[in-house]
């Protein structure tokens, strides 16, 4: 293949200036959150051994993963997600870290998914995390924080909602209709896929599981959309049972007292794909456009007791950069335009080359904290004019204007149009 016909590998992107603009927009609406909410950044490796992700992440992203060997012929694999990382390091220090630990990170993740829409094989995914709170107030911590940070990006109740279901309950629910422990993970990662795989494939699958004579019972469980709902599907629940719908139950008091009930529902069809999630789950979709979800996660309280560290609570979410961007996009919410510099320095000498005591004018103004930018070409005033306006300028410096004595210089604000000689010290 020639060298100028090589193109990005499918389901990876170029960030042009324009496309980073946005994807910082994004990030600067996640880390603000996180922060006003309390939680610290953190970040991994891209890589980790292949054994990490085997077995405990759930067969779907095994299947995805892009694994390799290294020249020590290791077994390493791209990370296709942040949790089995963030159980690894928290394993690391054990009592050292002082828990609940609330951490924060925006990994770039790889996995090899089928290209479509909202979905491709590497993609940003905020991640926020708490480890070492046995109780809902983890959950409704971080279910408001999703609302925050949605919120934030102008999206409201109508645009977006979180459905909310107990994997812990579902769990409880295949014991009562006898389908074996070691199947369920495979069970829920067909019930995940339900909607993608189509009926037959799903039916087939529960039948390959051993699953295949219960799906008139799920069905009822499935429709369920509210506490009511359940209450009537377990009139005489069992502790496990009870417990589960308890959590549920406190976590919508909480976030209710939040004034967030418009933007929760229980929708127990929401199962997540891997393996781990042990409590609540949730997830956050649009309304109205259909895309695929914009964030999940829930309760895995297992997962550092799986990798060899004692046993600790944990629940957090993820949310794809990708879904998210679009949504602000079909919704007009993404900022038009470049934020540029405070001042373009334009030389009138126009000259080849700028001078050098523009330059200087330019340093001290950056060491007062105001970004600059000028021509590197010089030339005439008309084109430095225009490099001004590229430059997403807020003010242009006309240096050496003869209208500005010695000491003040002639500064134009260009969205008012404005024009005013001004000292230095006033710049
Ligand atoms: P996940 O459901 O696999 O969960 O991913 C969470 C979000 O990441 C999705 O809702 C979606 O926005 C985004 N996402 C996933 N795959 C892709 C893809 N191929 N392209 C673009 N976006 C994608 C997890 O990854 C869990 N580890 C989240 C978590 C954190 N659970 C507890 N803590």
């Amino acid at each position: 293949m020639a060298a100028e016909h090589i193109q990005t590998p499918k389901g990876t992107r170029d960030f042009f200036p324009a496309d980073m603009r946005l994807q910082n927009h994004v990030f600067d609406g996640w880390r603000s959150v996180c922060r006003s909410f309390g939680y610290e950044e953190y970040e991994g490796p891209t890589f980790e051994h292949l054994e990490l992700y085997v077995g405990k992440s759930g067969p779907e992203i095994v299947e995805q993963l892009y694994h390799f060997k290294d020249k020590g012929d290791r077994d390493l694999a791209l990370r296709p997600e942040l949790t089995p990382t963030l159980a690894r390091m928290v394993n690391a220090k054990g009592p050292a870290l002082r828990k609940p630990l609330k951490w924060f990170s925006i990994p770039r993740l790889y996995r090899y998914e089928r290209a479509q829409r909202g979905r491709l094989r590497e993609f940003f995914q905020l991640n926020m995390d708490i480890v070492g709170c046995d109780t809902v107030a983890a959950e409704a911590d971080l279910i408001a924080a999703v609302i925050e940070m949605l919120r934030g990006f102008g999206l409201g109740s109508s645009d977006f909602a979180v459905r909310i279901a107990s994997r812990a309950l579902l769990s409880e629910f295949l014991d009562r209709l006898g389908v074996a422990a070691d199947c369920k993970a495979g069970v829920y990662a067909a019930l995940d896929k339900r909607a993608k795989i189509g009926e037959a494939e799903f039916r087939r699958l529960l039948d390959e599981l051993g699953a295949g004579n219960v799906t008139p019972d799920l069905e009822r469980f499935f429709q369920c959309r509210s506490l009511q709902d359940l209450t009537q599907v377990f009139p005489d629940p069992s502790a496990g049972e009870h417990a589960a719908l308890q959590d549920l139950q406190n976590l919508f008091t909480l976030l209710a007292g939040l004034g967030l009930e418009d933007s929760l529902t229980i929708d127990t069809s929401v199962v997540r794909g891997l393996a781990y999630y042990t409590g609540i789950v949730f997830e956050v979709f649009d309304k109205g456009i259909g895309l695929r979800a914009l964030a999940g996660g829930g309760r895995y309280d297992s997962l550092m007791a799986s990798l060899g560290g004692a046993p600790v609570s944990a629940v957090g979410f993820g949310m794809g950069d990708v879904v998210l961007a679009e949504l602000l996009k079909e919704k007009d919410l993404l900022p038009q335009g470049r934020s540029g510099v405070d001042y373009y320095l334009a030389d009138l000498a126009s000259g080849e080359l700028p001078r050098a005591e523009m330059l200087a004018l330019a340093q001290r103004l950056r060491g007062a904290g105001r970004s600059v930018a000028y021509s590197l070409k010089g030339g005439k005033f008309k084109k430095q004019m225009e490099e001004a306006n590229d430059a997403g300028a807020k003010r242009v410096l006309f240096f050496g204007s003869d209208r500005a004595p010695a000491g003040s210089f002639e500064v134009k604000d260009l969205a008012s149009g404005e024009q005013q000689v001004l000292e230095e010290a006033l710049l």
